[in-house]
């Protein structure tokens, strides 16, 4: 089964992401977590999008469609996962595009979309108790502008292609993970 996890900076695509992973024995692949160790280990990569993700702005879909392209070709070929769930990629409608010429290239499909429903408020709450480099005030407010401009518009892509599901993401993270795995059955 592949998935792609899909919501609003916030939203809890990671948390969701990890629990239900154990589940389906899926592999987990967050562009945001690849992006950060590239930044922690000073390759290259990382040096060249170090301050695009300190703005909360997006990094070019070449540099994640090469990521996400190594992942599916991997994932393909390991008989101990049973697919991978993508969280926090696609963003832009480019890279929906360049998913699909990878799926399809790899002889695979997306199964589902979940989609995880936050109010802006909320997320603004959750992202200050967090503290992450990229959760200042100011650079939150870009990745839900960034969000709702060019991420949020691209579930049109997926219109009667791929099963797209909204999950009420503003519950308790169990209710949440629940109400995912009711749907996956
Ligand atoms: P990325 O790492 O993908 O960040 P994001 O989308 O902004 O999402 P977050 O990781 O902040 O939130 P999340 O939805 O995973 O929620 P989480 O589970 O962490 O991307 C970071 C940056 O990398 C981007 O800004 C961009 O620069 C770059 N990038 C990444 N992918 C890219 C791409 N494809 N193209 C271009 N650039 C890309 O939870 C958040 C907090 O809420 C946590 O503290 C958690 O404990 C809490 N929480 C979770 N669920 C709940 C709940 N139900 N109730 C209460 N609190 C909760």
């Amino acid at each position: 089964m592949n998935l792609v996890m899909f919501g609003p900076p916030g939203s809890g695509k990671g948390t969701q992401a990890e629990r239900i992973k154990r589940r389906f024995k899926l592999e987990h692949v967050s562009t945001g977590d690849l992006l950060r160790k590239a930044i922690e280990s000073k390759t290259e990569l990382g040096k060249r999008v170090e301050g695009i993700l300190a703005a909360g702005e997006l990094v070019s879909d070449e540099i994640v469609l090469e990521l996400i392209d190594d992942v599916v070709g991997r994932v393909g070929s390991d008989e101990t996962v049973a697919g991978w769930l993508l969280d926090g990629f696609p963003r832009t409608s480019g890279q929906a595009v360049g998913l699909d010429d990878i799926v399809a290239a790899a002889g695979q499909e997306i199964d589902a979309i979940v989609v995880l429903d936050v109010a802006r408020d909320a997320i603004l709450k959750r992202l200050a108790a967090r503290g992450r480099t990229d959760d200042t005030p100011a650079t939150v407010s870009n990745r839900l502008d960034v969000y709702e401009e060019l991420t949020e518009p691209i579930l049109k892509h997926y219109e009667g292609k791929v099963s797209i599901h909204r999950i009420d993401g503003d519950q308790q993270i169990e209710e949440v993970t629940e109400a995912i795995e009711r749907l996956l059955k």
